[in-house]
């Protein structure tokens, strides 16, 4: 990817967790779409479901390639990497999509099970947003679904609610940043 002059490397950087294992951040590539469909087939089924609130069998290759193709701007994924005996895994995906609002952008996040409740999706919560800011994204929307506490709980602590409403068990929040 060094060849595209878009892609933010000030974005990338190592990540060591709470409990010590590392890990790296960095913008997601087009050619990471395989890799994603790969994090998808690791996922549970409630993980899925709370991410895409749909079961697929496999995540189609069609549309790994439209989420591993972002223009780092109005759409921008971060993807967190780890090393398995050389061989990269995604193991986590945050990102933006631009919404019909010009000022907000749709967060979406996902952390595969085995590495949930280790401070990742915080990180990638708190990275994406101020990628987001820092390209002049301060307004965000997420859908999520009523039962998820932990991302409601997520989104309360580190952003301002400024609207919420539920309708047939998914929860649709309007937030920005906490200062
Ligand atoms: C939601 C998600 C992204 C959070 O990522 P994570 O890596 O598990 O999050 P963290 O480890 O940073 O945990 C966030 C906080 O939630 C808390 N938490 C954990 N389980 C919880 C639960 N069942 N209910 C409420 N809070 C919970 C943790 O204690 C943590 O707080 P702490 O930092 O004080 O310990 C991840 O769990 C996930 O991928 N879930 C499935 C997909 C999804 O729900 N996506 C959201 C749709 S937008």
């Amino acid at each position: 990817m060094g060849d595209d002059p878009r892609y933010p490397r000030e974005l990338e950087r190592d990540l060591t967790l709470r409990d010590g294992t590392r890990l790296r951040l960095r913008p997601i590539r087009p050619d990471d779409a395989p890799r994603l469909q790969e994090l998808y087939g690791r996922l549970s089924r409630h993980t899925a479901y709370q991410r895409f609130f749909s079961i697929m069998k496999r995540l189609p290759p069609d549309w790994a390639r439209m989420l591993a193709d972002v223009d780092f701007r109005r759409r921008l994924a971060l993807v967190a990497e780890h090393d398995v005996d050389g061989v990269a895994e995604l193991v986590g995906v945050g990102r933006y999509e631009p919404t019909d609002a010009p000022d907000t952008a749709e967060v979406a996040f996902v952390v595969q099970d085995g590495w949930q409740d280790r401070g990742l999706g915080t990180v990638l919560f708190q990275e994406i947003l101020a990628a987001a800011a820092a390209r002049g994204v301060r307004r965000f929307r997420a859908w999520v679904l009523a039962d998820n506490r932990r991302m409601l709980d997520l989104i309360a602590r580190y952003g301002a609610i400024e609207q919420r409403r539920t309708e047939q068990g998914v929860t649709e929040l309007v937030f920005t940043a906490k200062p």
